[in-house]
């Protein structure tokens, strides 16, 4: 007999009894609605030093009330399923991220903490979240597919002019891909500011007019979730396991006050980068950057012994297996993910784990005191209860996470940087005579002119969207949609051409003279603003300066543009940019 969700409750209760210290790891309070007749209200407390009563069972009525006053402390996130599916999720029946995904599971509040629900629940004896067989895994994935063959998409109403396509499943898809730049904005010019596309299996529901994206970008996280969107996108390339359990996340990592904690840690990076050139030679502008980033990123957030060369070179090989955006870039290899079900992905995940295990055990054999601290040790103390081998597997996967959420970007942003500045004589004289501080203009303004970032919101419960004097009915499932490149450079006639005068320092001031100032932006806007801006200024700022008073640089390439078939991150070049460089 399939055990209850008061089973399981109570063996919760047990366990965190017997064991507090790992119980109350995840240091927050959850609230479990579970509906049907096995279903009720439970409130899990899961506070750091709580030793005694960690669940409760609400009465109905408080289960369904806001008010839990009298029931203890408030939830920080409150999940709501079918008790159905809660017991096969927590048997191992049924996959959490795809039940996430499809709509079973809802979340109030903070939806990052529901990454904790594999621990929670794989600490209770006899239950587990993600332990399902091979069998069960393949069999699961044919279903999965067959029923997203069959799945009607959200209705939407009423329904905007449509793009859509004879294929099923792949729809638009085809012609999204050649250039989505230029798909949007054919859409745009052919149905207006509003249109819904259906492509692979999606319904994108585009806005661009400029309160349609000033809509958009006020999106709750509660109600259209930019971490659901990336989850169905990155699901496709990247093992899933890898997201559930994270403990720190770039926004750990970078605030305002933790400047000092990476900045003398880049300037080591650039260094060493730079001391490998030697005297002259020819570099490629994205090749030479995405070494750099590789080592500037693993300088800040894998530690230095990441950043050395007896582990950097393997290690940039592994990202570069994990990246994302190379899928984007190229979709064939997102085809080779499929169909060797990520078996690439996951080794490389794996010998990422293998690595940083053994920096770890480095470190812990080292006897010398340490006197610096680094952002990886902030990501080592979040899991300094944890026995190994779970420990380091859980730091390793801390780190590729964060290194992913670099790549997409920053590498390419500092090559339009160097190469819009090798455009711009006085302005690399002004850079050579020490004023660092213009290449914080001329890198948000190099990003502006190269950012190919599609903004997606998933949504997750019905939603009327209302921009200007439209309003749209929004089933769950829909993503709101709109992409940077199309608005950034044509909100208004003088966005066509770089201009450094468009930014003083990272602020747009000239936001004012457009009709909503959410139509340009390079880090984004609002709630989900990229928690890295400063830290990738700096980061441009420091190997770029560097780079130009360390050599004379000569470009071998005429007019690059952004690659058209770019989707996603600031765009690689549409061709090979060499440079000559000679020591000065
Ligand atoms: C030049 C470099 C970068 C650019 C232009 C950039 C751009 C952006 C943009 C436009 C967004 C918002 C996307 C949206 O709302 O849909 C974003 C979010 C984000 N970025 Fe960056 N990014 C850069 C570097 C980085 C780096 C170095 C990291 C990590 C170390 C990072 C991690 C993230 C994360 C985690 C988010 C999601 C934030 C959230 O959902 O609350 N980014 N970035």
């Amino acid at each position: 007999m399939e055990p209850s969700p008061s089973d399981f409750f109570e063996a919760l209760e047990r366990c965190a009894r017997d064991a507090p210290e790992t119980a109350t790891q995840p240091d927050t309070v959850f609230k479990f609605v579970l509906a049907g007749p096995e279903g009720g209200a439970w409130l899990v407390d899961l506070t750091k030093g709580k030793r005694s009563r960690f669940v409760v069972k609400l009465l109905e009525a408080v289960s369904d009330c806001d008010q839990l006053a009298d029931a203890g402390p408030q939830p920080a996130a409150t999940l709501h399923l079918d008790a159905a599916d809660w017991v096969a999720m927590t048997t191992g029946k049924m996959n959490p991220m795809r039940a996430f995904m499809s709509g079973k599971i809802k979340v109030d509040g903070d939806i990052k903490l529901a990454v904790n629900l594999p621990t929670v629940v794989n600490m209770v004896e006899g239950y587990g979240i993600g332990m399902q067989g091979p069998i069960s895994i393949i069999r699961t994935g044919i279903e999965n597919s067959v029923a997203s063959l069959r799945r009607p998409l959200p209705s939407i109403s009423p329904m905007p002019p449509r793009r859509t396509g004879a294929v099923p499943w792949l729809r638009a898809g085809r012609r999204l891909l050649r250039n989505p730049t230029a798909f949007f904005a054919e859409c745009r010019a052919e149905m207006g500011d509003t249109f819904v596309v259906d492509a692979f299996g999606y319904r994108l529901f585009c806005v661009f007019s400029a309160a349609g994206v000033q809509s958009l970008w006020a999106l709750p996280e509660e109600a259209a979730s930019k971490a659901l969107a990336d989850l169905a996108l990155l699901s496709h390339k990247v093992p899933i396991e890898l997201f559930e359990g994270r403990r720190t996340f770039p926004h750990d990592l970078f605030a305002k006050d933790d400047v000092q904690a990476y900045l003398g840690n880049l300037k080591s990076a650039v260094d060493v980068e730079l001391a490998d050139l030697g005297d002259s030679g020819v570099i490629e502008a994205f090749a030479f950057t995405k070494c750099l980033a590789h080592r500037m990123g693993m300088a800040s957030w894998g530690g230095k012994e990441a950043a050395s060369p007896k582990y950097l070179p393997r290690l940039a090989t592994l990202f570069d297996r994990l990246d994302m955006s190379e899928s984007f870039v190229h979709p064939h290899k997102a085809l080779l993910t499929i169909a060797t079900r990520k078996a690439r992905e996951r080794a490389a995940m794996h010998e990422i784990e293998e690595i940083f295990g053994e920096i770890l055990r480095g470190r812990s054999a080292d006897v010398a005191p340490r006197t610096e601290e680094d952002l990886f040790d902030r990501i080592c103390e979040s899991w300094a209860h944890v026995p190994s081998p779970e420990r380091e597997i859980g730091i390793a996967r801390d780190v590729i996470v964060i290194h992913m959420g670099s790549q997409a970007n920053l590498f390419a942003a500092m090559a339009w940087t160097l190469i819009f500045l090798l455009a711009q004589p006085d302005v690399m004289e002004a850079v050579r005579a020490g004023d660092d501080a213009i290449l914080n203009p001329f890198s948000h303004e190099a990003i502006r002119m190269t950012q190919r970032s599609i903004v997606l919101r998933r949504v997750v419960t019905p939603i009327d969207f209302e921009h200007g004097n439209e309003i749209h009915h929004l089933p769950p499932g829909t993503l709101v949609t709109t992409m940077m490149s199309v608005t950034n450079t044509t909100a208004a006639p003088w966005l066509a051409k770089f201009d450094i005068s468009n930014y003083r320092g990272s602020v747009f001031p000239r936001s004012r003279e457009l009709a909503a100032p959410e139509l340009v932006t390079t880090y984004g806007h609002g709630k989900h603003t990229c928690p890295a801006h400063r830290f990738s200024t700096s980061a441009i700022t420091q190997a770029i300066s560097e780079l130009v008073r360390h050599f004379d640089l000569e470009p071998r390439y005429k007019d690059p543009n952004p690659r058209p078939r770019q989707l996603g991150g600031v765009a690689r070049a549409d061709r090979l940019c060499k440079i000559a460089y000679r020591r000065r």
